[in-house]
């Protein structure tokens, strides 16, 4: 069994690869800079694990080309690399309170190229490198936020990913297709993207990337859903539509 995860070289990336990789997956550490990439396979081959780089670089579909060229056969593509966006403000770099207002058109389309316009390149690369029953798991985060968290860049970005991850779900049921797209909403993480410490509510990169690998591990078909960290299905939102075919 084989798995490309996106962003592995740090965060939660590395520890869904490195806890794929406990569980016999050959890992492939998609990461656009290759020494930090090869830092991660050391790591993670001195584990134990089967590991080797392949360059990701979401803002260059070349990388995303080459890589469908040379990853061969995979049963698992995990699209974890993302950004929060330009959440600088004058209260600090990592600002998760900065007004919507703030965000300029640049800053939501510097966000979407690559949460959205990447990882949705990505996986129409690599389709016909996967598996009749391969699975494709996207990191992901609500479509809304609330009055305290709402950076605006990040939450369109993956709403628009979030759309994707449905509508590419429904082809593969329309298709007859057994692979499957679904996304998982870990909550807060403690990790560089939002310099935010371990806490009651903010889960460590072991205990965000245990509860998002769950998921490929617990016998239901997640196709087409994006899945809450409590474990709620978010499926189709206007479910009478579908008896219209
Ligand atoms: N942290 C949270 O609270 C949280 C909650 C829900 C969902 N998520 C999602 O979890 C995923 C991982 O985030 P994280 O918290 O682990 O953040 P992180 O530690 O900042 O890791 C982000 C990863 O994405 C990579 N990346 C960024 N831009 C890229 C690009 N253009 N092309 C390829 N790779 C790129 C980074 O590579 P470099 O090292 O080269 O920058 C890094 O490997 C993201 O999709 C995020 O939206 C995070």
């Amino acid at each position: 069994m084989k798995a490309l995860v996106t962003g592995a070289n740090k965060g939660i990336g590395f520890e869904i690869a490195r806890q794929l990789g406990k569980r016999g997956y050959e890992i492939l550490v998609g990461a656009r800079d290759e020494i930090r990439g090869q830092k991660a396979v050391s790591d993670l081959t001195a584990e134990g694990i089967t590991a080797s780089f392949i360059k990701i670089d979401l803002n260059d579909f070349t990388t995303l080309h080459e890589a469908a060229d040379r990853v061969g056969t995979l049963d698992l593509l995990v699209n974890n690399a993302g950004i929060p966006g330009n959440i600088a403000t004058h209260r600090g770099q990592k600002d998760m309170f900065k007004s919507a207002f703030d965000y300029t058109t640049d800053d939501l389309r510097q966000t979407v190229e690559v949460n959205f316009f990447g990882t949705h390149e990505l996986i129409k690369s690599l389709l016909s490198n996967l598996t009749e029953d391969a699975k494709i798991l996207n990191v992901t985060i609500p479509i809304s936020g609330n009055q305290y968290w709402q950076p605006l860049a990040y939450l369109t970005s993956k709403a628009a990913q979030n759309s994707m991850t449905m509508v590419f779900g429904n082809e593969f049921i329309k298709t007859g297709s057994k692979r499957q797209i679904f996304g998982v909403m870990p909550g807060a993480v403690a990790t560089d993207l939002n310099g935010m410490p371990e806490s009651d509510y903010v889960k460590s990169p072991v205990a965000a990337a245990a509860l998002i690998t769950s998921f490929l591990f617990d016998g239901k078909n997640h196709n087409a859903h994006i899945v809450n960290y409590t474990g709620v299905d978010v499926t189709n939102y206007e479910a009478e539509l579908s008896q219209n075919k």
